[in-house]
């Protein structure tokens, strides 16, 4: 594995592998077997593989956030060789956003104003379109991975690459979850033993409204009710949960057709998000 640090380095990386299939999995690194998964698609499907690290600032609303996001590129490094990874992108903010930068790209409309939107503001998806791109453009590789877990982004990037004619396809994979169900994530290492047991609840919720909507109950607003109590009583702090369209992300009333139950919440002082689609009548 080669290990990069400028758009220059990683174009001269990649030149002999053109012509070849190129997957490319971004992250923020503190990779876990979430990120794992998504690389052994990419070494699946490519005759290289591409692995970004890098934290992005302009995606946080919060500098705590940002400060405190774990950082752990060298066990990175290990766990990405042995997943077989090609090429290790792993830039300074200096070569993303030099001195003059001034370019953003933003995406408009109730994709990007609900959910985690409202809740983080719009700038964070403006972050995340921003740099994706970036990344989409110094990598240009056939297939770029996201997780399931991050649904909202998964229909920004998919509009983004859409509109702006990007030549990528976008693969997605399942969200990949602990034995408990709760969907694993850079920010778990955050939770104490406590709170860690507390957030399994989250997934707890989500398979009880599937399970209900699979055995007909399609009332969004009293199942999500039920769950906000749930979630509640269990000592987690919910932010939204929410039955929305899986692509519009319009908020649905009936579950009559398959939907996405989305969830964003707060355990100590760690956020989590989880989804999960639903299939009213057995359709799952
Ligand atoms: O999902 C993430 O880790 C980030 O949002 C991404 C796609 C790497 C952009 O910074």
């Amino acid at each position: 594995m080669r290990t990069v640090r400028t758009i220059a380095e990683l174009r001269a990386a990649l030149a002999p592998a053109r012509g070849g299939r190129i997957g490319f999995v971004p992250t923020m690194g503190a990779l876990h077997e979430g990120h794992l998964s998504l690389l052994r698609a990419a070494r699946e499907d490519n005759d290289t593989v591409v692995l970004s690290i890098f934290v992005n600032p302009t995606q946080f609303d919060q500098a705590a956030d940002l400060a405190a996001y774990p950082r752990t590129e060298e066990r990175d490094a290990e766990l990405a060789a042995s997943a077989g990874v090609d090429v290790l992108f792993a830039p300074d903010a200096a070569e993303l956003y030099p001195a003059g930068f001034a370019t953003t790209v933003r995406v408009a409309g109730s994709i990007v104003e609900t959910l985690e939107g409202a809740h983080r503001g719009r700038a964070h998806f403006d972050g995340v379109a921003t740099v994706v791109v970036k990344l989409l453009l110094s990598v240009l590789p056939d297939t770029a991975y996201f997780g399931a877990k991050d649904a909202q982004q998964v229909v920004v990037v998919r509009r983004v690459v859409a509109d702006l004619d990007v030549p990528v396809r976008i693969a997605v994979r399942p969200t990949s979850r602990d034995d408990d169900g709760l969907a694993r994530s850079s920010r778990n290492t955050r939770l104490s033993p406590d709170e860690r047991s507390r957030a399994a609840a989250i997934p707890r919720v989500l398979t009880a409204i599937a399970a209900a909507v699979t055995a007909g109950d399609a009332d969004a607003e009293a199942l999500c009710a039920r769950g906000l109590a749930t979630l509640v009583e269990a000592g987690v702090a919910p932010e939204y949960l929410a039955v929305v369209d899986p692509d519009t992300l319009e908020p649905m009333r009936a579950v009559d057709r398959p939907a996405l139950l989305v969830v964003a919440a707060t355990v100590g002082a760690t956020r989590l998000i989880d989804n999960v689609l639903l299939a009213p009548g057995g359709r799952r």
